[in-house]
Parts: structure tokens; C-alpha cells; sequence
């Protein structure tokens, strides 16, 4: 089986038969989970498709080459009639626990699209279903599968940044100020701004993934405390637009998270770890397509490199070295579904299972429960 580092190598993995999926939800994610499945067809492949919306099921069917007879609008119909092991769903944040739950019960493993659920109610409801029914669930947090941010990983847990004291993250994205100049422009009323169907805003929505990023390079949070900005026109149901929180980990080391779908910014996604022996960034890309986001590399410094007199390891970063890590392509998308395939057949945990995730979950929720009540949140107890 391996340690999870070796795991994130997916390429190790011998199956006999190709998992066969049923995708749930073909909206836009669902178009970049679709390369995932055409990669190697004789170790995973799509073999049905569900929306509510029969013409969006249609569509996609057509682009993945899903047969006529494996297009569904009912999902539990699609676990029960369809020729699949596994369900990978993409549906709206409200739907998640109900369609994982079901799949669970039918004997599917699960990939479930972030963020798990709307509650901690229901992510340990969804947690206890797919452990009962013994099937392998994972939570699409593609971040875990870009190959520098394995890598670098991998040089934290070495010691190479020393101890890590501070974990910084930002994430801005203009996509809620109605501005078609915008590379992403969401109208008001999109179910993402809709705090029933979103189980929250930006920190739902976008956060989670960063959230899920600091936990991946520094480990467990301990207790947060958090202010959230309600009231934008175009959020309903108490979604928060802005969000601003401080995070105590485990091992001591403090993190920021500062959040916003509405600062008249340009696009910013990024982390920053510092450590007493160096310090790693996640930069923004130049470019800013929505792809771009996720294949940038992480660079470093570090005390380590200061042996090497053509780099300033105080004026400069360097990429991260990658050459340890042998992940199928540098699409974390692609990758990720590779992974998922690869603990379905041999039973591994995936990087981000059920227990795992439900530690992002917290974070999230505990973010939410500062915020309304202005006390500090001990994460132990939600
Ligand atoms: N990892 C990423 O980078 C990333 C990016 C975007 C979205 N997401 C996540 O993916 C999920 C979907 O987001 P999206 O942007 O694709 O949404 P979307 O609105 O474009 O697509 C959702 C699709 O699900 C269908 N649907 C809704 N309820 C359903 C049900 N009960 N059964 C079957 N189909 C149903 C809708 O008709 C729609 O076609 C969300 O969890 C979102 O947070 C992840």
C-alpha cells in the first residue's frame, strides 16, 4: 500500500478491470474532471451520466462517449440500473450529502466534488455512510495533486523550511462584481452566492481549497477565530462575500486566511508558509485563465540552498524541485481522478478521505461559528 506520499504516485497501480464511473452533475467542473477519464480508459472511464437537466446529461454523454441507454435525471436510478462501480459527483453544495449518501448505499465508492457538505452534521453523516458500506470516498481536493505542491510538501515534512511558525493564505476573486471585463463574471442569484445552496460564500466556495492546502502543508488547526462580511447585494441567505480569519495549528504555527469575492482586486490566489529555515509561496500566475490557476509551481528558499553561490536565498525563490514526484500529468484534475481510481482498486485511504476532509470541514465551519458568535472556536468540539 505505501505511505500517502508514495500513494500520491499514482502510477504504481495494476488493475485488472477499469473502474467504470458515473459522473453526477455535467456542469463546469464537470468539464475538467472529463480529461481525467479519457487519460487511460483501460484503468477508469466514464460509463453513465446523470444531470436533473436531461439536455445538460445529453450534452456531455455526447462529448464523453456515453452510450444513449446510460444517460440518467435521477441519480439513485443511475446507481441501481446503470453497469458502474463508482459515482463522481459535481452537483450543487446542498445536494452533496444526500447523493453520496445514496451512492454509499449502493455500493459506489464516491468522489465528491469540494466543499464535502453545507454542514458538520452532514459531512460526518456522509463520513459514517461510506465507511458502513466499506466503499472508498474521497473528496475532490484537486490542490493535493499538483505535482509541485507534492514536492513541496515533501520538502516541509523533510524539515527543509525548519520549524513552521506562519501559514498565510489570500484568496481574491472578482467573479461576483457583475463586470464582463472579468475573467469570471457570476450573476447575482447564482446558486454560489446563495448561502442555502452554498452553505456559505467565499469560504465555501473558494477558501476551502486553500484552507485544505495549509492543512496538507502544515498540519491540523486547532481553534480559528473569524469575521465575516454579509449584506452584498448579490448574496442571499447570510452567504458571506468577504472573510477574514486567524488559525492556531497544532504545532504552534499561526495562519491567516483573508478571502473575497467582491474587492475591486485583481485575482489573487496564494499561500505563503515561513519557517525558521525558509519559506515557500504559491504565486499567483501571470495569466489569468481559470487553468492557469492550478499548474503554476511552487517556489522556495531555504538555509539549505544557501550552499549554491548563484542564488540569494534572501532576494529570490526558486521553483520547487519536482523530479521526486511521478504524478501521471501536470493537470491536478487528471491526476486526481487517477488517484481516486488507484485506492478503489487497492483499497487505500485516499489523500483527502472522509476523516481527513472532515478536519477542512471543521475549519470552514468553525470560521462560520466565530464569525456569527465573535469568540474564538475550539475546532475539538463541532
Ligand atoms: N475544484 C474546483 O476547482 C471547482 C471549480 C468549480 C466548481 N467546483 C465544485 O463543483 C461542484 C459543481 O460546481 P459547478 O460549477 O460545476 O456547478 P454547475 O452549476 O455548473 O453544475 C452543477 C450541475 O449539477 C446539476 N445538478 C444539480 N442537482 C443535481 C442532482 N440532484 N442530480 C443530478 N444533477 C444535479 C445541475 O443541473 C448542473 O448541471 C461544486 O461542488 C463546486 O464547488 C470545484
Amino acid at each position: 500500500m505505501g505511505s500517502l506520499d508514495e500513494r500520491m504516485d499514482s502510477g504504481e497501480m495494476a488493475m485488472a478491470e477499469p473502474l467504470r464511473v458515473g459522473l453526477i452533475g455535467a456542469g463546469g467542473i464537470s468539464r475538467q474532471h472529463l480529461p481525467g477519464y479519457q487519460l487511460d480508459p483501460e484503468r477508469v472511464r466514464l460509463a453513465a451520466v446523470c444531470d436533473i437537466r436531461e439536455e445538460a446529461a445529453q450534452e456531455f454523454a455526447g462529448e464523453a462517449d456515453i452510450d444513449a441507454s446510460a444517460i440518467f435525471t435521477d441519480a439513485r436510478e443511475m446507481c441501481e440500473l446503470a453497469d458502474i462501480d463508482a459515482v463522481d459527483i459535481c452537483t450543487i453544495h446542498d445536494t452533496h450529502a444526500e447523493l453520496a449518501i445514496a451512492a454509499a448505499r449502493a455500493g459506489k465508492h464516491v468522489l465528491l466534488e469540494k466543499p464535502m457538505a453545507i454542514s458538520v452534521d452532514e459531512c460526518r453523516a456522509i463520513v459514517e455512510a461510506t465507511e458502513e458500506a466499506g466503499v472508498t470516498f474521497m473528496v475532490a481536493q484537486h490542490l493535493r495533486h499538483v505535482p509541485s505542491y507534492v514536492a513541496l510538501r515533501r520538502r516541509i515534512q523533510a524539515g527543509e523550511l525548519g520549524r513552521i511558525w506562519s501559514a498565510r493564505t489570500d484568496t481574491f476573486l472578482t467573479a461576483a462584481l457583475e463586470d464582463p471585463n472579468q475573467p469570471i463574471a457570476l450573476p447575482s442569484g447564482w446558486w454560489g452566492f446563495d448561502g442555502k445552496r452554498g452553505g456559505g460564500g467565499v469560504v465555501t466556495l473558494l477558501s476551502v481549497h486553500h484552507l485544505d492546502l495549509m492543512r496538507f502543508f502544515v498540519g491540523e488547526v486547532v481553534r480559528v477565530e473569524a469575521r465575516a462580511w454579509r449584506g452584498h447585494p448579490s448574496f442571499t441567505n447570510d452567504a458571506e462575500d468577504r472573510a477574514v480569519a486567524t488559525l492556531e495549528f497544532a504545532n504552534g504555527a499561526i495562519g491567516t486566511l483573508t478571502a473575497s469575492l467582491t474587492s475591486r482586486a485583481p485575482w489573487l490566489f496564494q499561500t505563503v508558509i515561513l519557517g525558521d529555515q525558509g519559506a515557500a509561496w504559491t504565486p499567483p500566475p501571470e495569466e489569468n485563465t481559470p487553468l492557469m490557476w492550478h499548474r503554476i509551481p511552487a517556489v522556495m528558499t531555504s538555509a539549505q540552498q544557501e550552499g549554491d553561490e548563484s542564488f540569494d536565498p534572501t532576494t529570490s525563490f526558486r521553483p520547487v524541485d519536482t523530479s521526486d514526484v511521478s504524478l501521471p500529468t501536470m493537470n491536478p484534475y487528471v491526476n486526481e481522478i487517477a488517484h481516486f481510481a488507484a485506492c478503489c482498486e487497492d483499497g487505500a485511504e485516499p489523500v483527502s478521505g472522509g476523516r481527513d476532509n472532515l478536519e477542512t470541514m471543521k475549519i470552514v465551519f468553525g470560521i462560520y461559528e466565530s464569525a456569527q458568535t465573535g469568540r474564538v472556536v475550539e475546532l475539538g468540539e463541532l
